[in-house]
């Protein structure tokens, strides 16, 4: 089957590549979409220089492909042939969240969501704190690869 692992990636983080690893370990062939997510009022990166990125960071891993979203997920998901939603889930916050995206998601088109636990060292380092490190001067770049550190170190060097 295959799966899409949905988010905002703003940017791709060794987190985000842990779960798509892993949900690549479960199902033949993984979709990791782009999408944007309406409570998130600020990014870092647009969506298709988050596309860019996200192909950047699985290059290395045959049978797993990035897309955009441009509407709803589900509508995404299904035209592309995915029959299973990915998320990964650091904390109680997140499954709070995640409870009712999986709720409604499933309501509307009959497609599933199955949890990955977090894991491995960047189980609970987030996009949000990799945009904050990096607009402080901090080097992010054992938490991101390489072409994400270099992108973040682009955007703040224009002020971004
Ligand atoms: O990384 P995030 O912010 O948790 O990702 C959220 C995302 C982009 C997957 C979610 O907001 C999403 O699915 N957006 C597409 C529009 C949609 O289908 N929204 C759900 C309707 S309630």
């Amino acid at each position: 089957m295959k799966a899409i692992v949905p988010g905002s990636f703003d940017p791709i983080t060794k987190g985000h590549l842990d779960v798509i690893e892993r949900a690549h370990k479960v199902f033949d062939e993984v979709l990791v979409a782009v999408g944007r997510n309406s409570q998130k009022k600020s990014s870092m990166f647009d969506a298709q220089e988050r596309v860019d990125l996200v192909a950047g960071a699985i290059d290395h891993l045959p049978g797993v492909e990035v897309g955009l979203i441009d509407g709803l997920l589900v509508d995404y998901a299904r035209a592309q042939g995915c029959g299973v939603i990915v998320k990964g889930l650091r904390f109680a916050s997140d499954f709070d969240y995640e409870l009712q995206m999986a709720h409604i998601n499933t309501h509307v088109s009959g497609i599933e969501t199955v949890f990955l636990p977090a894991g491995g060292p960047y189980a609970t380092i987030s996009s949000t704190m990799m945009r904050e490190i990096a607009a402080y001067g901090g080097d992010v770049s054992e938490f991101v690869t390489p072409n994400v550190a270099e992108a973040i170190a682009r955007k703040v060097s224009q002020g971004k």
